[in-house]
């Protein structure tokens, strides 16, 4: 296992009906809140009435910014930020899935800054500038998914140019997050299937690509998938039930808040694909990656057949009888692609809205050059250079 350290410096305060304590929570931390939020959801279902009301029982004013789009555009994120500076907002709160989670946290470097927010985000052209400070955050999930509410990053594209990129620092740990599974339950069932394959996604892609001396962390990380395999199909049936929610939201807070993938190293591969396709196409991000994760399976289980056959055995139940780590690789990514098709989730990119070829080599390079080792491959047990990632997109193309 590789050095690390751990540090989780959000509070969490999970379960049923929490979002009452938002009031309470938010007064530790300023006195005029702007709440960052989706177009849409968070409205039309009377969150953000409730929790502006909670706000205000404890004295802290708030001012709605309500024009995030999934995939969170800079441009979005810099009107956002001269508002708070305008207004003097002390705290900024991101209610919603992962894109106003992430949204907030661009937004509290915004409001004490004067430059674009894409200055601050390394994208592998110029240098980036440090963050260096950052209002305190918190976060409210409605969406069991990308882990926003316990992690450090977000994710912003340059509608512009296209990259779709990571921020990173760790004043962007939310200072709370207030995790009310109740608050997902009117998720619509493609965006919740979405969500679940986020969450597996989070853990697999250390799974697979990480050391292999870690058996706390590959145990957490079977949990973490199998607790999607058996409750993701109970909510897409029955959409309110709030044991099964709770522990989609779990799952989605753990999976990268650390606890999971630290001391076993290891990259994001598919990620860094995915960030490239929702970058050009601007599709759900776990859509994208339902695509992606059985490609990449396949590319890569020849490289390390022993981490896929004890994926097949613990996931799906795979018996070894006698078979090699190659047979029972090969089942496994079976199996997963049943688990898959049996959410709805879709299997190549016309199904997804990716029609033809023509942005290719752009997405491959934009990859490259963004996530990329050397800007030359991404790391992955079987490497993947321009050529290797061009023929997964030409081989997903339908
Ligand atoms: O936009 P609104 O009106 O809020 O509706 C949203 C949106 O249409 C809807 N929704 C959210 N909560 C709902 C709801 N609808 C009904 N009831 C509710 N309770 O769901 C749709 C998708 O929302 P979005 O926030 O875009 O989804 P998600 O949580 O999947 O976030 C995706 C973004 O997060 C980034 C992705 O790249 C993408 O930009 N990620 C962030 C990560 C991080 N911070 O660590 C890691 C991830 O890997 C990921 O890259
Ligand atoms: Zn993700």
């Amino acid at each position: 296992m590789q050095n690390f350290t751990f540090n989780l410096p959000t509070k969490i305060v999970f379960g049923q009906g929490t979002i009452d304590q938002i009031g309470i929570e938010a007064a530790q931390l300023g006195q005029r809140a702007m709440i960052v939020t989706g177009k849409r959801s968070a409205s039309a279902f009377g969150i953000i009435e409730k929790v502006t009301n909670y706000l205000e029982q404890e004295g802290v004013g708030a001012l709605v910014f309500d024009k995030i789009e999934p995939n969170p555009r800079t441009s979005t994120i810099d009107e956002a930020g001269k508002l708070a500076r305008e207004n003097e907002c002390d705290l900024i709160i991101g209610l919603g899935g992962g894109s106003p989670m992430d949204a907030a946290k661009a937004i509290a470097v915004a409001a004490v800054e004067t430059k674009p927010i894409w200055d601050f985000i390394p994208h592998g052209k110029t240098p980036s500038n440090p963050v260096k400070k950052a209002l305190p955050i918190m976060a409210i999930p409605t969406l069991a998914a990308t882990g926003s509410e316990a992690d450090a990053g977000g994710v912003f594209t340059n509608w512009e140019t296209h990259e779709k990129a990571v921020l990173f620092s760790p004043l962007l740990f939310p200072k709370v997050s207030i995790i009310d599974p109740e608050l997902t339950v009117t998720v619509p069932k493609d965006y919740t299937a979405d969500g679940g394959i986020d969450i597996i996604c989070h853990v697999i892609e250390g799974f697979f690509t990480g050391d292999d001396n870690t058996p706390i962390q590959d145990r957490f990380a079977m949990g973490v998938i199998k607790t999607v395999i058996e409750n993701l199909p109970i909510v897409l049936k029955d959409p309110k039930n709030i044991d099964a929610r709770a522990n989609l939201s779990w799952a989605s807070a753990v999976a990268l808040s650390g606890m999971i993938n630290s001391g076993r190293g290891g990259a994001y591969p598919i990620h860094a694909l995915e960030h490239s396709l929702s970058g050009h196409y601007d599709i759900s991000h776990g859509r994208g990656l339902a695509v992606l994760i059985p490609a990449l399976m396949e590319y890569s289980y020849k490289s390390r057949p022993a981490k896929y056959a004890m994926l097949a055995i613990e996931l799906f139940d795979i018996h070894r009888d006698g078979q090699s780590d190659e047979q029972l690789a090969v089942k496994g990514i079976v199996a997963m692609k049943d688990f898959f098709a049996s959410v709805g989730r879709l299997l190549n990119f016309k199904d997804i809205g990716i029609a033809d070829d023509s942005k290719f080599e752009k997405m491959a390079d934009d990859a490259l050059r963004i996530y990329g080792i050397d800007g030359e491959y991404l790391g992955n047990p079987k490497p993947l250079y321009r050529d290797d990632i061009l023929a997964i997109f030409k081989s997903l193309a339908g």
